[in-house]
């Protein structure tokens, strides 16, 4: 396999040259340097290491994450590594640390377009016993260091790329599509990005891909992850499924932007940035028709959340609110939801009416269902002008005067039972989306845009090329790397 175009235009722009190599190790060496001296004052028995994306050499230029692990060579309480966290977040003060808990404690700081994350890890000589999430990962650096050549790291790198490009990377319950070590293990099972997306092709989940013939281990794991869309044996601790943050609409993109791409490959599938570009383009659409059907409900949070946490509630509260309208008859398109991941959060939806007509038509029981014809006749008596009748087939039928007509009367009043507690302690409002809010320059407006379009940019370079959009790559490359922290 060689890279060819357009990949290999791409991979000019992504892969990461000597100078950023040589700057993301005196970063290091720096970070090292600080953490061994802070946490040296406690500990004695633990390693600072680079892991991940930097380790595995799989990195990407527009993307310089860094995962800086401390691994502990003796046991620590789960309360142990957080109040480890704690003390380093204030040892570290100078380089403003955000401390993050979700499963497990970390830090997370910046320096220079470096976003580096610091993960406490306890040493584990085989899998037989991972104590915390991240114990697997120095196994994972070294399988994948094992398993690749430079040739097959760039392929890793495209297809990382491909994936971020269209938005399915990442396996945070923000996006539940592909972590970037089952991306890894994707490309050293296929033997390249192209390999990739014509294996994908005959795709149908539950999908078993195992790196070696491993019929038992993927039956077991079937068990193990009922719902899972993919099932893929860590190669490192065949008990755990590398894929299973994938959802079904993040493997659905993947499929359907393989196969556009396949058609017709070009570099916007690559970055995106493309998503400005297109966004430029709906400008020029007549936004009051887009605006009037879409409801917003806008959320000031009063403390911040992990991402995970606040994402994952909010997605439940989009699909309650879908469910609360679609009770009372309304046609709900979708119902998607938001957040800078600071204060701010919004759920959208988009209704096929603006507000519901006066009477609405409800269709009964057939008579032979004698109960349930009598309860539906006295509640229908008196409650319209028309009906209940029973029909050729034999089924009751009535015209009833509707209580709630308004979206947004019905989301109000909903509200209350449907918000969690995190999100009800802060404030919200509820209005219809208007041409006004769309044009002004806030994230949330950026977001309803793009909600309102709902041409995801899994689908965007074949309605660029479509619609006969040019678009420049250098403007493309441009705006990409000036995102370069
Ligand atoms: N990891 C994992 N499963 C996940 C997320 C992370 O096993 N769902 C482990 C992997 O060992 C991974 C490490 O945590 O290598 C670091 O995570 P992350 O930074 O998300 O992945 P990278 O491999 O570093 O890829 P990149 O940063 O380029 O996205
Ligand atoms: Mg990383």
């Amino acid at each position: 396999m060689t890279i060819e175009d357009p990949e290999l235009s791409v991979l000019k722009w992504i892969k990461p040259r000597k100078e950023d190599r040589d700057k993301a190790m005196k970063v290091f060496s720096e970070v090292k340097e600080k953490l061994e001296k802070a946490i040296g004052k406690t500990y004695s028995n633990f390693e600072v290491v680079l892991e991940g994306s930097m380790a595995k050499d799989t990195w990407l230029r527009n993307n310089p994450e860094m995962d800086v692990f401390v691994i502990f060579n003796e046991e620590l309480t789960k309360d142990e590594l957080r109040n480890f966290v704690n003390r380093l977040a204030k040892e570290l003060s100078e380089l403003s640390p955000i401390t993050s808990y979700a499963e497990h404690p970390y830090l997370t700081l910046s320096i220079g377009k470096f976003s580096i994350d610091i993960v406490p890890a306890l040493k584990i000589e085989s899998i037989n016993k991972p104590r915390t999430a991240v114990d697997r990962t120095p196994l994972h650096t070294k399988f994948v260091l094992e398993h690749t050549d430079e040739t097959l790291r760039d392929e890793i790198r495209v297809a990382k790329a491909f994936m971020r490009g269209i938005g399915v990377y990442g396996a945070e319950v923000k996006v539940g599509g592909f972590s970037g070590y089952l991306i890894e293990l994707l490309i050293i099972k296929y033997g390249g990005f192209r390999e990739l997306l014509k294996a994908s092709k005959t795709w149908k989940p539950p999908i078993v891909i195992g790196l070696k013939d491993m019929p038992e281990k993927a039956k077991e794991l079937k068990e193990r992850y009922p719902n899972s869309v993919m099932l893929f044996p860590d190669p490192v601790d065949d008990k755990r499924n590398v894929a299973a943050a994938l959802t079904k609409k993040k493997l659905g993109e993947f499929i359907m932007a393989s196969e556009l791409y396949q058609r017709n490959p070009n570099i916007f599938y690559f970055f995106e940035k493309i998503e400005d570009i297109a966004l430029k383009e709906f400008n020029k659409f007549p936004l009051e028709i887009y605006s009037e059907h879409v409801i917003v409900v806008d959320l000031l949070l009063e403390r911040g959340l992990h991402p995970d946490v606040l994402w994952g509630e909010l997605k439940k509260v989009a699909s309650s609110i879908k469910i609360e309208l679609e009770k009372v008859g309304f046609t709900v398109a979708n119902c998607e939801s938001w957040t800078n991941e600071k204060k701010r959060a919004a759920v959208a939806c988009r209704l096929e009416e603006r507000v519901l007509e006066p009477i609405s038509y409800v269709v009964g029981p057939p008579f032979v269902l004698r109960e349930n014809s009598i309860k539906f006749i006295e509640k229908y008596l008196l409650s319209p002008m028309s009906g209940p009748w029973i029909d050729d087939s034999g089924r009751l039928h009535s015209l009833t005067i509707r209580k709630k007509r308004s979206p947004l009367q019905v989301i109000e009043e909903g509200l209350n039972n449907i918000l969690p507690e995190d999100l009800r302690r802060g404030e919200f409002k509820v209005y219809r989306l208007t041409k006004d809010k769309l044009l002004s320059n806030d994230d949330i407006s950026k977001w309803l845009k793009l909600f309102c379009f709902s041409k995801p940019r899994w689908l965007l370079p074949a309605y660029l090329a479509k619609a006969g959009i040019e678009v420049k790559e250098e403007e493309l490359f441009e705006k990409e790397l000036l995102g370069e922290k």
